[in-house]
């Protein structure tokens, strides 16, 4: 007798599974482009070496022995490497969808000039410290996330931190090119949650992009001109949030025990505003609008 198979079952779990396998191999791709691009592990140490002058941490070592997290780490954890040779003891790196791809790591560190990476951390931690681990690293063939483990780099996703906090004491807390993707209305939350999560004296620094994903180079700001309505939570966590310079320094001094400053606010000037901006907007002047980029440094107070 033939056997009958319910048509809709297996192909539904056949869809299923190659769309999951195409969405792996995207996310493979990305990773591997960015790691020999914007995620090499000396691009991002330059990164966090110019916020953490530009928050005064020059002379010390912030982060030796200490336990940090990252929000939204995305698709190569180079960050997080650059937070394991400033001395880290744990990196927590989280991220809302599980799409890191620890591989990507070998050409992240390969791609780079590796004596930038030294020299350009080392005003945060001892000289020979950054080298002893930077060789250790060099010597690593194949990341995973059991080798990151060693290195005391745990990845933790799919993780939503605006629904609670981690539950670990936390000394210090970085995101980059994240907190614009969070729906506006979500991040007060998130930003609670990160603070009860810290430590007194405790610090967080969040470098947010305030552009339209959708064309940064070209449209920055066309988002502006679209309707509140039309603007979903879905819409906000690919094109960005639309929070300007303003409603951020607002929000941040909502969190309770968190002293906040910006460390830097850079303006586009190149491109032009929208001729109407939407009224679910909340903004200052046009100086407000555009507004491209800042980065903020927080610190936990004693209560
Ligand atoms: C533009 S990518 C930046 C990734 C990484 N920080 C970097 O510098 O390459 C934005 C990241 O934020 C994450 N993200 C978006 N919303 C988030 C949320 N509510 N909580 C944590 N991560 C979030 C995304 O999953 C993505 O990995």
């Amino acid at each position: 007798m033939k056997r009958v198979i319910p048509k809709s079952r297996p192909v539904l779990y056949h869809e299923f599974k190659s769309k999951i396998g195409k969405l792996r191999i995207l996310d493979s791709r990305r990773a591997k482009r960015l790691a020999a691009t914007t995620k090499r592990l000396d691009v991002c140490s330059a990164q966090i070496a110019h916020v953490f002058h530009l928050s005064g941490f020059a002379g010390e070592s912030p982060l030796r022995g200490k336990t940090c997290v990252e929000i939204g780490s995305g698709w190569v954890l180079s960050h997080a490497l650059v937070l394991y040779l400033l001395g880290a003891a744990k990196v927590i790196a989280t991220d809302v969808q599980r799409v890191a791809n620890p591989a990507a790591l070998y050409q992240s560190i390969h791609s780079s000039a590796i004596s930038i990476v030294r020299d350009i951390l080392s005003p945060f931690e001892d000289h020979s410290l950054i080298r002893t681990r930077v060789n250790r690293l060099l010597t690593i063939k194949t990341f995973s996330y059991d080798v990151l483990k060693d290195l005391g780099i745990e990845y933790v996703a799919p993780v939503d931190l605006t629904k609670g906090p981690l539950n670990l004491k936390t000394d210090f807390v970085f995101s980059f090119s994240v907190l614009e993707h969070v729906p506006a209305s979500d991040v007060l939350l998130l930003l609670e949650n990160l603070t009860r999560d810290l430590s007194v004296e405790g610090k967080m620094i969040h470098c947010i992009h305030l552009e339209d994903h959708r064309d940064i180079s070209n449209a920055p700001f066309d988002f502006l001109s679209e309707p509140g309505e039309k603007f979903s939570r879905e819409v906000q966590c690919t094109r960005g949030n639309r929070l300007r310079c303003s409603q951020w320094s607002a929000i941040l001094s909502q969190v309770k025990g968190m002293e906040f400053r910006f460390i830097y606010e850079w303006t586009r000037s190149d491109k032009k505003l929208p001729t109407i901006i939407d009224p679910s907007i909340n903004y200052i002047d046009d100086e407000d609008l555009t507004v491209s980029h800042i980065g903020i440094l927080g610190k936990k107070m004693k209560i």
